[in-house]
């Protein structure tokens, strides 16, 4: 199969990258001829573990490449995928379709295969399908073509485990041959028995938001849990192993914690509220979700003053992370924002480290200084808060980091360590919901 990624950023590069190590012949497009050149170097615009990699060998066996040509890329394709931000339209958070509909435009006049299938995985409204749909027949009204939804699934930092092995396909189309090329595209996870599931293309463009939705959910309600824990006293740890269980339930997205940040939940959940209120139909459990996360990531900092307190002023606090979650250097939406802006604002210093996210994060966080190691952070602190679970913060010497500390106090916004052994090390330990 010929594949072409309009869009060569996360999802674009990800997917098409593991499209071509499944045999297939693909060109990743983008505006951004820099991006273009580094790629063709094999410099990766994002952090993403194993990309680097995966590009380079498929690259090298000549199966990928990068182009900042849609003409010529989109010829003899099979199927052309649109893989382009939709990121919040600034002022009212409905999702801002310009890039895509430019992406529709183009393509429109570039096409001229026939039956050629045009795929949207960009995140996109429901309807917006019938939209690419009315754009490139209006320009084009002899080609033959289909429109077809394919939401991606991808977690940062495990999206090409996620997308070699997804849970499921989401393909959403009624035009059978179209159906039948998106079969042949995904063939070879077919094979590995994941299931592929056709819907209409508006049930495939809400999948994907009720999906992000749901899980957005799920967080939201482990976190009141663990706020209603540590009043009753009990341990919230317990609570989700014991919820979890319940294969009705599932133990995935249990994890309580400093409320879920990045570049899908806030912007996913803010979308469909919009899309539900144009159609007058309230969705009021996301509603709340939305608010209770947004008060919670400032809530977070306030934690971090009262452990220490109450009074913060002129006191120095080391934060451990500042990514949304470990294994990228995304800081879109991450706690960590929130959490420094509420230290500041209390009269806090605040030194950082974080594993890949600090060239991010200065740039969003210009007042936070920067360490070059957890301990080198610690150094004269008052309190040492852990805001994201890298692994490099599973196993710190506990002991050691507390003799550089001027005070006692390590509040772990992700209950990676146990009370005990916090408190053997000596010392005042936070954790949440325990
Ligand atoms: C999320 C979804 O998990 C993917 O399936 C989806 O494809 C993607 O959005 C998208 O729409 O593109 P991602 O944003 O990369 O993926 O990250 P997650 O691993 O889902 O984590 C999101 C946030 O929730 C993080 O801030 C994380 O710390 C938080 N989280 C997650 C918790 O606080 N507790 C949990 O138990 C799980």
């Amino acid at each position: 199969m010929k594949i072409a990624m309009i869009g060569s950023g996360y999802v674009g590069l990800v997917s098409g990258a593991c499209f071509a190590d499944f045999g297939h012949e693909v060109v990743c497009v983008d505006k951004d001829a820099a991006k273009i050149d580094r790629l063709n170097a094999n410099i990766m615009p994002i952090y993403e573990p194993g990309l680097d990699a995966l590009v380079k060998s498929n690259v090298d066996a000549g199966r990928l490449s990068f182009s900042t040509d849609v003409l010529r890329s989109v010829k003899g394709c099979d199927a052309v995928f649109i893989a382009v931000g939709t990121p919040s339209r600034r002022g009212d958070g409905h999702a801002d379709l310009s890039y895509v509909y430019a992406a529709a435009e183009e393509l429109a006049s570039a096409i001229i295969d026939p039956r050629t299938v045009v795929v949207t995985k960009s995140t996109v409204p429901v309807g917006t399908g019938d939209e690419v749909e009315r754009i490139i027949r209006e320009t084009n009204p002899q080609l033959e073509f289909a429109v077809v939804s394919n939401p991606e699934f991808l977690r940062e930092g495990a999206a090409i485990g996620d997308f070699k092995r997804p849970d499921r396909i989401v393909v959403g189309s009624d035009v059978e041959w179209a159906r039948d090329v998106m079969r042949a595209v995904y063939r070879p996870l077919f094979l590995n028995e994941s299931p592929l599931l056709f819907t209409s293309r508006r049930s495939s463009e809400l999948i994907k938001y009720a999906a992000n939705a749901f899980l957005a959910t799920k967080i939201t309600f482990i976190n009141e849990m663990a706020d209603l824990c540590e009043k009753l006293g009990a341990n919230v740890q317990d609570v989700s192993r014991g919820i979890g269980l319940d294969n009705r339930i599932g133990s995935k997205f249990l994890h309580a914690g400093p409320g879920y940040g990045g570049s899908c939940f806030p912007k996913d959940t803010l979308a469909l509220l919009k899309t539900a209120q144009d159609h007058e139909t309230p969705v009021r459990i996301v509603e709340a979700v939305v608010q209770a996360n947004d008060l919670r990531k400032r809530a977070m900092g306030r934690k971090i003053i009262t452990a220490l307190g109450g009074d913060v002023r002129g006191m120095k606090i080391a934060l451990l992370g500042l990514t949304f979650k470990p294994n990228t250097d995304d800081m879109r939406d991450a706690p960590s924002i929130a959490i420094v802006q509420t230290l500041l604002d209390a009269g806090a210093i605040v030194h950082a480290h974080d594993p890949e996210g600090m060239e991010e994060a200065a740039k969003i966080l210009p007042d936070v200084i920067m360490a070059s190691s957890a301990y080198d952070a610690a150094k004269n602190a008052h309190a040492v808060a852990l805001i994201t679970e890298w692994d490099a913060y599973r196993a710190l010497d506990l002991k050691k980091l507390h003799a550089a500390m001027a005070g006692d106090v390590l509040v772990d916004l992700r209950n990676i360590y146990r009370t005990e052994e916090a408190q053997a090390a000596g010392f005042n330990y936070v954790s949440v919901g325990r």
